[in-house]
């Protein structure tokens, strides 16, 4: 969405000087070429944990070992706000929202979808979605990778996930992609609407008619000893339509755009197919997009600093996986490095329930596109358009090209 100008805030008085650095992580300086380099720098030039007075004022955590802590220490971190700068919010997002123990009530009517062995059933179908999506463009020479791909593999394997009909993958692209990088005010709003109202109409199907979906699973739920409320159903759904389609479109550009100007890391790769399970799990740890942020429930004291309730803490994902504490030379992509770490999906409770489904689907788009396209580059004079965003950094257009034979 369009960036709201927030005028820097003063500085409080718990906020000692020298913790004070003016980092706006909408415009981080030389975003344009890399935003994973441009969050980096803030390892070179910022405190490992500092107050920024941008977007409401907030603290921010750089360092790997920092990040986790907040994802996993929930009683002092919480998710009840999770959002910089903070927005009033009309119904909780769930399970994202609550916290432990509350929060293990929603978590559990949803994970049952999203094991290992539901996504193993899926895999044949992403293959072969992926397989179609590609076969069509190999011959072209050249594509809108987000567009044409990266957009549509993931809400074609999320509406046979959610049991939900193809004739909605439009709809729902676009009112993704309205709420999060539209540049038209109202017209974010009004697909804000928009997407309440499909929520609306699908949760009602379900209840009168439902099956083994993850959607069904949801509106038939108790929790604890009750049947789950209308707030709660709705903040869950919402998320499960919502959460996984801009964070995967964004990871799998940032990763086919390191690909495409890394010609001989692509060889390697259809050199050495064996190799791609532990690069696509590099390949995640040096493209991290999510950011997320905690809210903190006491005056505390971490490492020296002086929090105060209600202080904000932004933990970007990203940079656990470029932490020179964690990962020796982390901005070299190292197909052979061993016990490759990262938070791309984040850690402690909330970690992301989607994270098997997401992999699987990276893991197959690269086998079949390698298969089908296996040497590629930008297309001559494009340059992608990256977006660097609140909750998510992204890849918004990316133009590629290849020799047809
Ligand atoms: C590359 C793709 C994805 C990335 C990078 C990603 C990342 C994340 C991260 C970092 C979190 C934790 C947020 C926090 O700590 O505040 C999260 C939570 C979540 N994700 Fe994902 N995600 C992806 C795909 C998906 C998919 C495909 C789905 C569902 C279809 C999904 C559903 C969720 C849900 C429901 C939560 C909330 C979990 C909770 O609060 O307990 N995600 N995701």
């Amino acid at each position: 969405m369009q960036k709201t100008i927030y005028e820097p805030v003063p500085v409080p008085s718990h906020v000692p000087p020298e913790l004070v650095f003016d980092f706006d992580f909408f415009t981080p300086p030389d975003a344009a070429d890399d935003i994973q380099l441009a969050w980096k720098k803030l390892h070179e030039v910022a405190p490992d944990i500092f107050w920024t007075p941008r977007n409401g004022g907030h603290w921010v955590a750089t360092r790997g070992e920092d990040i986790r802590e907040v994802q996993t220490n929930y009683r002092r971190y919480s998710q009840r706000v999770m959002t910089i700068p903070a927005a009033a919010q009309t119904f909780r997002i769930l399970p994202a929202n609550a916290d432990p123990p509350e929060h293990e009530d929603y978590r559990k009517i949803i994970i049952p979808a999203f094991l290992p062995k539901v996504v193993d059933g899926l895999e044949a179908g992403i293959r072969e979605n992926a397989r179609e999506l590609i076969g069509e463009i190999a011959p072209r020479g050249a594509c809108e990778f987000i567009e044409d791909f990266a957009r549509q593999l993931p809400i074609i394997t999320f509406l046979k996930f959610a049991d939900l009909p193809q004739g909605d993958r439009k709809l729902l692209v676009d009112l993704a992609d309205a709420i999060m990088h539209g540049s038209d005010e109202s017209r974010a709003a009004e697909a804000q609407q928009e997407m309440t109202d499909y929520v609306a109409r699908l949760i009602e199907q379900r209840r009168r008619n439902p099956g083994g979906d993850v959607i069904s699973m949801v509106v038939t739920a108790n929790i604890g000893d009750r049947p789950i409320n209308d707030e709660e159903v709705f903040g869950l759904v919402r998320l499960i339509l919502f959460g996984g389609l801009d964070t995967l479109t964004s990871l799998v550009g940032f990763i086919w755009r390191f690909l495409a100007t890394h010609p001989e890391h692509c060889r390697d790769l259809v050199d050495h197919p064996e190799l791609r399970r532990n690069a696509f799990e590099e390949l995640i740890r040096r493209h991290g997009v999510v950011n997320t942020a905690r809210f903190i429930t006491d005056d505390c004291t971490y490492k020296g600093i002086a929090f105060n309730k209600g202080d904000m803490i932004q933990i970007p994902n990203s940079l656990h996986g470029l932490d020179e504490r964690i990962t020796p030379d982390p901005l070299t992509v190292d197909f052979r490095r061993t016990h490759v770490q990262h938070a791309a999906f984040g850690g402690g409770p909330h970690i992301c329930p989607g994270v098997w489904l997401a992999k699987r689907e990276i893991e197959v788009s690269l086998d079949v596109w390698l298969d089908l396209i296996p040497e590629f580059s930008l297309a001559p004079g494009s340059a992608p358009l990256l977006h660097a965003g609140a909750s998510n950094n992204g890849v918004l257009r990316l133009d590629l090209a290849w020799d047809v034979t």
